[in-house]
């Protein structure tokens, strides 16, 4: 199979201001985990307001595949959960596209069913690390091959009864958990899973909303198997990580004022805000629901920053949003350091390298180091030509900039934004009109 992708230009001239409210599409790592433990469980499943974008239709295309009838429209995700005892063995390779929560939780769930399968990505997804999920299936007991012994993608799966395992996994990936968790429920005894530090806890919520027991702490949990899974309902909170793109925005702009409404504001999730405010950002943020995931409002205005350090357990609270941390620090008094975060290294792009070439490129000082960055801060960026790596966080940096600094911003392949956020057009036109 060979795909063309049209390589799109865009232009982002700075904005006199920056005002509005605005919504941003529902939580990509929470629609993700919808379709797939709606898929499980055996009743109707509905969630309000999912992400729509290139991953998570991959996630909807597996759950297709193996049989599963859903119904996806922006306003609501409606899974017919035939329970996992009815999945089909798919008739076709499983491709993930660009994304790893796909490739990553989808291996956990599809290591314990009885059938073959094979998942697949593009080029960008057959280069990231995949033995971080191969090693501790293959520890409950999974059947799975993959290429570059063990590490890359193609990953084949083979049927295999999985039994449960206490296990560390040495990077703080809700990726990597998540995989260990969907399989473990399938299995024949508890499983506990003990990570570095704390990562995002969607599943382990979702899981607990439809009957799974679990034992939790910061860093680590247990799960009893338990193979039948009740349907759930709730409303998807906004996504945080596409948020953060207007935040920084407002920050960074010498006239602004934006207001993201309904947007999600889990604790795993919310280390920029806790950066932004020790940085000096003017940012207010009203809870306005707790559970099943805490959601609210968040105001941030025109600011004066200052550099700040940052690393250790907060870096999984922003993974996504640490180029954001560099854009900003470029603009506040004094040097940011950013450690602990190699991890960037193999995201959709090499993340630290490509942030640092983009933000240079646009007048930044940021020098990249094998786990992080180091960035004087100084007027903020300004004009020039970026490439975004074909990786839609990097397209959405270089346009924060362009909106948000001195000079316009030309992006080529900008059209990356479609993986996770389709609008981010209107929405950046609306709040710059
Ligand atoms: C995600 C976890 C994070 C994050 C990714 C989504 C998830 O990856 O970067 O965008 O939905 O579990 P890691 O688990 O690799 O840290």
């Amino acid at each position: 199979m060979s795909t063309t992708v049209l390589s799109s230009t865009r232009v982002v001239a700075p904005a006199a201001r920056l005002r509005g409210e605005l919504r941003v599409p529902g939580d990509k790592s929470i629609t993700h985990r919808a379709l797939l433990l709606g898929a499980m469980a055996r009743g109707t499943s509905r969630f309000g307001r999912p992400g729509i974008g290139a991953d998570t239709r991959a996630t909807a295309a597996v759950i297709e595949a193996v049989g599963v009838p859903f119904e996806l429209s922006g306003a609501e995700l409606v899974v017919h959960g035939p329970g996992l005892e009815a999945w089909r063995e798919p008739d076709d390779v499983l491709n993930c596209m660009n994304s790893g929560t796909t490739m990553r939780l989808c291996a956990g769930v599809l290591a314990a069913r009885p059938f073959h399968c094979v998942l697949t990505g593009d080029a960008s997804l057959r280069r990231r690390p995949m033995d971080r999920v191969v090693q501790p299936l293959r520890t409950l007991g999974a059947d799975i091959r993959a290429r570059a012994n063990g590490r890359l993608a193609p990953l084949a799966l083979a049927p295999a009864a999985l039994h449960g395992a206490a296990m560390d996994v040495e990077v703080a990936s809700a990726q990597v958990k998540s995989a260990i968790l969907l399989a473990a429920v399938q299995a024949s005894g508890p499983t506990e899973v003990r990570q570095p530090a704390a990562s995002r806890d969607h599943t382990e919520r979702m899981l607990r909303g439809q009957g799974a027991h679990l034992v939790t702490s910061a860093t680590a949990v247990r799960i009893e198997p338990c193979p039948r899974l009740g349907p759930l309902e709730m409303d998807i909170p906004g996504d945080i990580s596409s948020a953060a793109f207007w935040i920084t925005a407002a920050a960074l702009h010498p006239d602004a004022e934006v207001v993201v409404r309904g947007v999600g504001l889990n604790p795993t999730r919310t280390g920029l805000l806790d950066v932004l405010r020790a940085m000096g950002a003017r940012v207010d943020v009203q809870v306005e629901r707790q559970t099943p995931e805490p959601m609210g409002t968040v105001t941030v205005r025109s600011s004066n920053l200052r550099a700040t350090t940052i690393g250790g357990e907060v870096i999984p609270r922003l993974i996504d949003e640490v180029p954001l941390v560099a854009l900003l620090a470029t603009k506040a008094a004094g040097t940011t350091r950013v450690t602990d975060a190699q991890e960037l290294a193999v995201k959709e792009s090499d993340r630290l390298t490509v942030t640092a070439a983009i933000l240079g490129a646009l007048g930044g000082e940021v020098e990249a180091t094998p786990d992080g960055f180091q960035i004087a801060g100084g007027a903020g960026t300004g004009a020039g030509e970026v490439d975004a790596a074909g990786d839609h966080r990097m397209a959405m940096l270089a346009a924060v900039a362009g909106v948000s600094g001195a000079g316009q911003v030309t992006i080529r392949g900008a059209q990356a934004v479609d993986v996770s956020y389709p609008t981010f057009w209107d929405d950046l036109a609306a709040l710059a009109g």
